[in-house]
């Protein structure tokens, strides 16, 4: 008010959201160029079971010891999401390709940038590089919703799914990742049977000696079913549950 010397701002224009962080006696103010939560990559409009949001899934494919060209496997895929970010990266595909940002409709902003970043990173996206990525759900409607998302990203066809139990999981490969979010058993009625599903995933890493484990779960017996302790571990908040991130199965100089 001060610098333009006026003692009310019209509502003349269009809507532009603006955050406000108090730290003490300072407050950042900050343009929201993103609108939508950036989670929101556009591709997940079914959402099953306690799915992942796909920025924490994108954060536990990139810590995993998944590499693009490695055998990847989630055998409880659920809606896909681990395998879809996974697939995203192998393929270089922009995470909001599909998606707008607030920034786009500010007046005050170049639309014509913006035009040309999406034209660059929609030439930057390689589907065929996707190799040796795929997953599995013993339910049949999340394997038909993964296999929806997969379409919705522009990835059909590109990481087969199957409909299985993770109990007689076993894959052809000498070597590679397997990455999953197993149920967490948070009502007590559940417990028993994901502790159960815990020690198959213990076996499931010894029928491959060549493949690494990562899994993150907020029950904190995980390591005790699994029947060992992991190599690593790094916590997370899944939404509001605290949860841990661990891998098993890393040679000794990747731990
Ligand atoms: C927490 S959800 C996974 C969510 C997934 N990450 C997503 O983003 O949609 C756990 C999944 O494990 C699956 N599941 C449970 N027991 C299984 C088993 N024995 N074999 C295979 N899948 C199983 C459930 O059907 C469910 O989809």
């Amino acid at each position: 008010m001060d610098k333009y010397r006026v003692s009310w701002l019209e509502e003349t224009d269009e809507t532009v959201a603006i955050d406000v962080a108090l730290h003490g006696d300072i407050a950042q103010l900050t343009l929201d160029s993103s609108g939508v939560a950036l989670n929101r990559r556009g591709y997940r409009t079914w959402n099953g079971e306690a799915p992942l949001r796909e920025t924490l899934a994108a954060a536990l494919v990139s810590l995993s010891p998944w590499r693009p060209g490695m055998r990847l496997h989630d055998p409880m895929c659920g809606t896909g999401t681990l395998m879809i970010e996974a697939a995203m990266r192998m393929a270089n595909r922009a995470p909001g390709l599909t998606r707008s940002f607030a920034i786009e409709s500010w007046r005050f902003t170049p639309s014509q940038a913006f035009a040309q970043i999406r034209e660059e990173a929609m030439a930057a996206f390689a589907p065929d590089r996707i190799e040796g990525i795929s997953g599995a759900d013993i339910d049949p409607q999340a394997v038909e919703l993964a296999n929806r998302h997969l379409r919705q990203a522009g990835l059909a066809g590109k990481v087969p799914l199957t409909v299985a139990d993770a109990r007689d999981c076993r894959i052809d490969a000498p070597q590679g990742a397997f990455l999953c979010n197993p149920p967490y058993g948070e009502r007590l009625s559940d417990r028993r049977a994901c502790e159960a599903l815990y020690r198959e995933m213990g076996l499931l890493l010894r029928r491959h000696p060549g493949f690494t484990l990562s899994a993150i779960t907020s029950h904190p017996g995980f390591e005790r079913c699994f029947g060992r302790r992991a190599d690593r571990k790094r916590r997370f908040y899944n939404g509001r549950l605290e949860c841990e991130f661990m891998t098993f199965g890393l040679p000794a100089r990747g731990r």
